[in-house]
């Protein structure tokens, strides 16, 4: 150091300003969707696994939406809590066009219409055995008759004004089948953002208390989900939504798989969302309420990291309190 003094990479970061001039990465609220759980009724349900995250009637859903705007959240996600008498073993109730998920699309669409609306094209919230489609009597879950019924069900969301369809249940071969459906059905302009790489994570247990799959949930999923050891895969899985017709494509869960994330992005050079999950977002919690890290540091480090890797952006349930820190 001595016999090199020009070579100091400290020199840029010894001041505020100077750090902000050199940031190679920047995060801003038009980085995030926001999750949000929609119930019956018009109350607030708290999720105790999900400190800080409720569920919404649709009055509270059409405010989170307008407070979503005004942070400059570009688009948020919608997931049921379907009522119990509702659930069925082949989950019917997501084919209804009058269902919860489908009021609340047009809930939000009417009263805040720039607003991006993604939803959740998956059987779980619907069943009565927390699977995220058909099942055949041994519990395997059908791949064919499964991705049928996820054609129609993103039909009935697209025809209630959804914008982006995201297929999350790994089923083989469904993107494409939606892209056609889609196409016949005059929506040739709704996105299909795929839950390509989606794995059969520890992480998910705070979502399933949330739609209410986590009581009813027979075995794991394990058969469809993939296994946390497998990178190549993930690419092939990519390959395909791509060839089928994805207008782009999410990793799941986010900060484990940041690896994923950096391969998937240099190898397809398309838009690549992370799904910071629900584990993901009680982690943080938890480590907060014990003072092992503050909140706030530990939101926008850890979204930026999805930035740095690749992201176009990142599914989080701290979208509103990081698009504050952001200063929207
Ligand atoms: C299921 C689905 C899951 C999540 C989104 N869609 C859970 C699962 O696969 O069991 C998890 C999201 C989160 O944990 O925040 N279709």
């Amino acid at each position: 150091m001595t016999q090199y003094p020009a070579l100091r990479l400290r020199r840029t970061r010894a001041s505020a300003w100077s750090r902000r001039l050199h940031a190679e990465t920047v995060l801003t609220p038009a980085d995030l969707i926001w999750p949000l759980f929609v119930t019956e009724g018009d109350g607030e349900e708290p999720i105790a696994s999900l400190p800080g995250v409720s569920r919404w009637g649709l009055g509270g859903i059409v405010e989170r939406a307008r407070e979503a705007a005004a942070l400059g959240i570009p688009c948020v996600a919608l997931f049921p809590n379907t009522p119990a008498s509702l659930r069925s073993d082949d989950g019917r109730e997501a084919l209804n066009p009058d269902n919860l998920m489908c009021r609340a699309i047009k809930a939000i669409k009417d009263a805040v219409p720039d607003l991006g609306v993604l939803t959740d094209v998956a059987l779980d919230p619907y069943t009565s055995h927390g699977h995220d489609g058909l099942v055949d009597a041994a519990g395997y879950v059908l791949n064919d008759a499964t991705a049928a019924v996820l054609t129609e069900q993103a039909l009935v969301q697209a025809a209630a004004g959804a914008d982006i369809v995201a297929p999350s249940d790994m089923m083989d071969g469904r993107i494409g089948l939606i892209r056609e459906a889609l196409e016949a059905g005059s929506h040739a302009n709704v996105q299909i953002m795929a839950y390509a790489a989606k794995y059969a994570s520890g992480f998910y247990g705070p979502f399933r208390d949330a739609v209410g799959s986590r009581g009813l949930l027979k075995g794991d999923k394990k058969t469809y989900q993939m296994d946390p050891a497998n990178a190549e895969e993930a690419l092939r899985e990519v390959a395909l939504d791509l060839a089928e017709g994805a207008d782009s494509v999410m990793v799941k869960p986010g900060l484990p798989y940041l690896d994923i994330i950096v391969r998937v992005k240099s190898e397809f050079q398309v838009p690549v969302f992370a799904y910071q999950v629900s584990g993901e977002y009680a982690m943080i919690e938890a480590a907060a309420a014990v003072g092992a890290g503050d909140r706030d540091t530990l939101v926008l480090e850890t979204l930026l990291a999805f930035k740095r890797a690749g992201c176009s952006g990142v599914l989080t349930y701290h979208a509103p309190l990081a698009a504050r820190l952001l200063g929207a």
